[in-house]
C-alpha cells in the first residue's frame, strides 16, 4: 500500500470513527491531515459510511483541489488553523451532541473540572456564530484557537486540531466527554469553578505528566 493511499485510508477511517463514537452523525462534519505543504480533506456533503479513500481531497494552502470531489465546505477554517499552528498535524470538526447543546446555549465549557486543561487553558471557549463554511467563521474560530487546542462553535459544533489524526480524535472524545458532564452538571445547578491558581496548577502537572516525568510537588492547594 503507497504512504499516500494509506493517508486517504487512514482519514476515512478517523471519519468513520467520528460517526461510530457518536461524535458526529450523516454527512455532518469534516476531519483533515495536514500532508506536505497542503493537507488532505474528507469531501463535502457525502455520508463517509458511502465514501473511499479515493474520495479525499488534496488542497493546496492556497485553496486549490485535487481530486474528483469537492473538498469540505469547511476547507478555509482547516487551512486557516494549519497556517496559525505550525505544530497541527490533523483537524476534527464535528457535531457531537453535548458539545452542541452548550454551542446552542452559548456557553463556553469552564474549570467546572480539571481536564478543561486538555485543551491548553482554564476554559475551552465559545467561538461566535458564522455561516457553515464562511470566512467570518474561520476568523471567529482561530480567534478563540489561539492559545487553545479545542472550542465549541455557537450554535454549530466544535473544532479541535491535534498532532495526528489518533490524538486529533481522543482529543474530540474528551471535550465531548466534559461537556455532557459539564451540561448535566448545569441540570442540578449552579456549578462550582476551579480557580486559575488551581488551573495554573493543573496544567504544570499535565506538562510533566505528557513526558511521563514525576509530577510537581503540590503548593499551596494548586
Ligand atoms: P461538509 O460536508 O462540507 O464537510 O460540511 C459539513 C459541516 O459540518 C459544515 O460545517
Amino acid at each position: 500500500m503507497s504512504g499516500f493511499f494509506r493517508q486517504r485510508r487512514t482519514l476515512l477511517d478517523t471519519a468513520l470513527a467520528m460517526n461510530r463514537q457518536e461524535l458526529n452523525q450523516g454527512m455532518a462534519g469534516n476531519v483533515s491531515i495536514r500532508v506536505g505543504n497542503g493537507f488532505l480533506i474528507t469531501p463535502s456533503a457525502m455520508p463517509y459510511e458511502e465514501c473511499t479513500p479515493a474520495d479525499m481531497v488534496l488542497l493546496s494552502m492556497d485553496g486549490r483541489p485535487q481530486g474528483r470531489r469537492h473538498p469540505s465546505s469547511e476547507w478555509r477554517l482547516h487551512r486557516d488553523l494549519y497556517l496559525q499552528h505550525p505544530e497541527a498535524g490533523a483537524v476534527l470538526h464535528a457535531h457531537p451532541p453535548w458539545c452542541t447543546v452548550l454551542a446552542c446555549l452559548e456557553r463556553e465549557i469552564p474549570a467546572f473540572h480539571y481536564m478543561v486543561a486538555v485543551a491548553g487553558g482554564d476554559s475551552i471557549p465559545l467561538a461566535g456564530y458564522a455561516a457553515f463554511g464562511s470566512a467570518e467563521l474561520s476568523a471567529l474560530v482561530t480567534q478563540a484557537l489561539v492559545d487553545r487546542t479545542a472550542c465549541l462553535m455557537a450554535h454549530h459544533g466544535m473544532v479541535c486540531f491535534a498532532g495526528d489524526l489518533k490524538e486529533v480524535l481522543a482529543l474530540a472524545v474528551e471535550v465531548e466527554n466534559l461537556a455532557r458532564i459539564y451540561a448535566r452538571a448545569l441540570q442540578v445547578g449552579e456549578v462550582p469553578l476551579l480557580s486559575s491558581g488551581q488551573m495554573a496548577g493543573v496544567m504544570a502537572r499535565f506538562a510533566a505528566y505528557r513526558h511521563g516525568g514525576p509530577l510537581p510537588e503540590q503548593e499551596d492547594g494548586a
